[in-house]
């Protein structure tokens, strides 16, 4: 039988990794939905269709084909995996996935993936709203400071530019925007496992994660 496991959690609390790797070890899926909303805003900012035009975001979003390849993300068949990673995509993001004719938009994509088999989920709402019912859900965050300092690292080591103070405030600035928002807030999905990893590393994460999955799946 197939099983769905949700992870959500703020921007940069290192559920990507997290997530990947505990789909990878149980040899199921690894559904990233905040690569979704990343493709969704960069094709409405590049349409130049804002946010508050509700009319002509639902007539857009009607129009536009979001398909999941493995890892790869195609908007209208066109591979956009590359371009969504930016420091701007992040903030179009985060202004987008607040409008609820996006959310809408994209919540049967998600719910589809089920489909095919047994998923790990990541996300902001994929816990309360896209998989109420999951088997296990988990919570994963960490200081902010703890992933300002994370994603500065990597930028570093990707040989990237990087500014510590304006990651920071970025993070704060996304948590605040995904936090506040009125429809699907980031929060805790009822019944989900809270897990801090600001003084932990990956591996201590994903064995935890792992742990616990086995222990749910004897159920
Ligand atoms: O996890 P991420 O940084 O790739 O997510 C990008 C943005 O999308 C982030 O601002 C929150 C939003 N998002 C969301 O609202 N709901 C999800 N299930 C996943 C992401």
């Amino acid at each position: 039988m197939s099983y769905v496991i949700t992870i959500d959690g703020p921007a940069g609390a290192g559920k990507s990794s997290v997530a990947k790797r505990t789909a990878l070890e149980l040899g199921i899926k690894y559904l990233d939905t905040g690569a979704i909303y990343r493709a969704i805003a960069l094709i409405l900012a590049k349409s130049e269709i804002k946010p508050d035009n509700e009319e002509f975001l639902r007539e857009a979003l009607s129009e536009i084909k979001i398909e999941l390849r493995g890892s790869s993300v195609l908007v209208n068949d066109f591979d956009v995996s590359g371009e969504i990673r930016t420091p701007e995509v992040d903030e179009l993001a985060s202004i987008y996935s607040a409008v609820p004719a996006v959310r809408e938009a994209l919540l049967s994509l998600q719910q589809d993936q089920e489909k095919y088999g047994s998923i790990v989920a990541e996300g902001r709402d994929v816990g309360s709203v896209v998989f109420p019912d999951a088997k296990i859900k988990f919570f994963l965050t960490a200081s902010p400071e703890a992933r300002a300092k994370r994603r500065y690292l990597e930028r570093i080591n990707k040989g990237k530019e990087a500014d510590y103070d304006k990651i920071l405030q970025a993070i704060k600035q996304r948590d605040e925007n995904d936090s506040k928002r009125e429809i699907s807030p980031l929060s805790i999905p009822k019944g989900a496992i809270f897990l801090d990893t600001s003084e932990m590393n990956e591996d201590e994460a994903v064995n935890f994660i792992l742990e616990k999955v086995k222990e749910a799946l004897k159920h």
